[in-house]
Parts: structure tokens; C-alpha cells; sequence
């Protein structure tokens, strides 16, 4: 008996347990290579005839093939019988995969610039990561000036800027004013710009990523009245014909004179309840362009004047919709369960 004998019984065994077509015709393969007289079988009973230092070596050899033909033989029976079980029916439709959508913030932020864009606004985007001097100090705020305190900002390590100083990632949206005013030049300007704003805070009301969307508009003999009418026209068009907006004095270092802009409570109209208190939920900030940070953009305040406004996407949205979101980082939680809602 030789190694090869051995071998060819296996590949021959291997080769027909492959092609056979049913559970009966490998029980047929079983018995003619493994069965009491199978021709593994004769194989094993001759290995006595060799001398003792060849039988341990092909001892093996066989043993391996023995193990190898009985995984075969049970797992190509199995595969048999759950063909035989799993009839497949070729018309039934599939199954189609859910379509997606878009995250729900970025709904709203397709929301706001289509509002805007039908009073003539253009959508903007400006750098994440920026200078302190369009963040802060072109906006009026000077080194430690305690106004920046309001801004928890991120400071990038990195060269400092000759002229613009640190590098921060953007603590709201309102850096790109300066940016705005120096693209353009020549008024007028009315932009939108939407972007992520990044603040060191983090609990169910806050998120260190969150965005803004910030209103801009100069041109001659632009005054406080435009900017009522445009917020009014935002309220209308986005939270519904009924809501009115106010105006409340306020102090930010880039606007004079400042204010908060309130907006009517949707539940009760304005008239109050448990939701809103006093019948008002507030925005955000908004104003008249400081006159030195029309100079800082390049432009001269004693012929141009503007308005600004910047708020966040997902505090607005929320109170649009009526969402109650108990926290506000499930929006950026990634849960399927949570997100599909929308
Ligand atoms: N940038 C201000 C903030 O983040 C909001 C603001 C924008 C105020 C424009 C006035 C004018 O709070």
C-alpha cells in the first residue's frame, strides 16, 4: 500500500461527494468509502501489513482522510436537505430597503436659507476655523474684554495670525460679518450665512457643536425698521401667520443699539401659558452693525448702516416644530430609534 493509493481514494471520494445531487446518493458515497467494507476501510484493515516504521507515518495520512471525507459527507448532506426545504419562489417582489432622509437639522437649515432667500438673501459660508480678530476683535471685543466670556471659545494651538492673532474654531456665526463686508466691498449686502459654531458648554440645553445662522444686511440708510420687518417676515413665513415678533434692549460689543428678539408663544398666541410664562419665547440676539465694525469691514459707517441677527438652527427649529427634545444631544446621537422620527 502506498501514500498515493491513500490519496486517490480521497480526492476520488471528494470528487463524487461534490457532484452527488441528493442526501440518499451521499449516504450511497458513505458507505462505499467509509462503510465495513468501504474502501477507506480496506485501506485501514491492510495497515498492519506494513512494517512498523512506515504504519505510524501513513497511520496518519489515513486518519486525516477519514476526517476529512466525514466533515464532507455530513456538511454536503446538510446543504441537500435545506435545499430541498428552502423552495424558493422567484415572483415574489423583494423587499425593497427603506429609503433615508436627511437629518433633521439639516432640514431646517434648507428651511431657513429658502425663507431667506425670498426677501433676496444669498447663502454664504465662511471658515470654521478662524482668526480671533473676525470672531472677536474686529467685532469690537478686544483682548480680554470681559464680553468674550459669553463665547466659551475653543482656542486652536497653532501660529498666531500677524494682523488677526489666535486661531479659534468659531464661536458663532457672527465672524463672518467682517468676511462678508471684505468679499464684497461695495454694498449692498444681504447674506445668510449658516454654519457649525463650536462653544465649551455641555448639558441637556447645550451641545459644544451646534449652528447658527446669522442674518446681514447694509445699504444706505438701512435703520431699525428693516430689521423689524424682516424678522416679522421670518416669524410669518416660518412659525405661521399668527406669530409676531419684539424687540428687547439688550448689549452685545458689535451691535448699537442691541436687542433680544422675542418671538409669540405658538401655543397660546402670546397670551401666556405653562410652555412660555409671559405669552413670549426668546431667539436670539440681533442689531444695528456697531460703526466700528463697519470700519474694521472696510466700509464707511457715515454712508452705510445695517442690521444683524444670529441665531441658533436648533433652538429655532425646535420651537417651530413644537418638538419637545428633553435633550438636546440626541440630536447628534446617531440612535436610528430617535432619528427615523423626522
Ligand atoms: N453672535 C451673537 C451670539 O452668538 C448673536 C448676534 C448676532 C447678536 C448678530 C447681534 C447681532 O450670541
Amino acid at each position: 500500500m502506498t501514500t498515493e493509493e491513500i490519496i486517490n481514494t480521497k480526492n476520488e471520494a471528494i470528487a463524487q461527494i461534490l457532484k452527488a445531487r441528493s442526501t440518499s446518493e451521499v449516504e450511497e458515497l458513505r458507505i462505499v468509502y467509509l462503510g465495513r467494507n468501504g474502501k477507506l476501510t480496506q485501506l485501514i484493515k491492510r495497515l498492519k501489513e506494513l512494517p512498523s516504521d512506515k504504519r505510524k507515518q501513513v497511520g496518519i495520512l489515513i486518519n486525516e482522510a477519514k476526517i476529512n471525507l466525514t466533515g464532507l459527507l455530513s456538511s454536503q448532506k446538510n446543504r441537500l436537505s435545506e435545499t430541498v426545504k428552502q423552495w424558493f419562489d422567484p415572483t415574489i417582489p423583494g423587499k425593497k430597503p427603506k429609503p433615508g432622509h436627511l437629518h433633521l437639522i439639516t432640514q431646517a437649515i434648507s428651511e431657513i436659507s429658502r425663507t431667506f432667500e425670498q426677501i433676496g438673501f444669498s447663502r454664504v459660508r465662511y471658515p470654521e476655523v478662524e482668526w480671533d480678530w473676525f470672531a472677536f476683535g474686529g467685532l469690537n471685543m478686544p483682548k480680554d474684554h470681559p464680553a468674550r466670556d459669553e463665547w466659551e471659545t475653543f482656542f486652536v494651538e497653532g501660529p498666531n495670525h500677524p494682523k488677526f492673532g489666535q486661531m479659534v474654531l468659531t464661536p458663532h456665526t457672527s465672524s463672518g460679518q467682517l468676511r462678508e463686508m471684505q468679499r464684497v466691498k461695495t454694498p449692498p449686502i444681504r447674506m445668510i450665512n449658516i454654519a457649525k459654531c463650536y462653544r465649551r458648554q455641555i448639558d441637556a440645553s447645550h451641545i459644544p457643536m451646534f449652528h447658527q445662522f446669522e442674518g446681514l444686511v447694509i445699504d444706505k440708510e438701512i435703520s431699525i425698521v428693516y430689521l423689524k420687518g424682516t424678522l416679522d417676515f421670518f416669524a410669518k413665513n416660518f412659525f405661521g401667520d399668527k406669530r409676531k415678533t419684539r424687540l428687547r434692549p439688550f448689549h452685545f460689543q458689535f451691535t448699537e443699539p442691541s436687542f433680544e428678539v422675542d418671538i409669540t408663544c405658538g401655543v397660546c398666541n402670546g397670551s401666556g401659558c405653562k410652555l412660555c410664562k409671559g405669552g413670549w419665547l426668546e431667539l436670539g440676539g440681533a442689531g444695528m452693525v456697531h460703526p466700528t465694525v463697519l470700519k474694521n469691514g472696510g466700509l464707511n459707517p457715515d454712508i452705510y448702516s445695517g442690521f444683524a441677527f444670529g441665531w441658533g438652527v436648533e433652538r429655532t427649529y425646535m420651537m417651530k416644530s413644537g418638538l419637545s427634545i428633553p435633550d438636546i444631544r440626541l440630536l447628534y446621537s446617531s440612535d436610528l430609534r430617535f432619528l427615523k422620527q423626522f
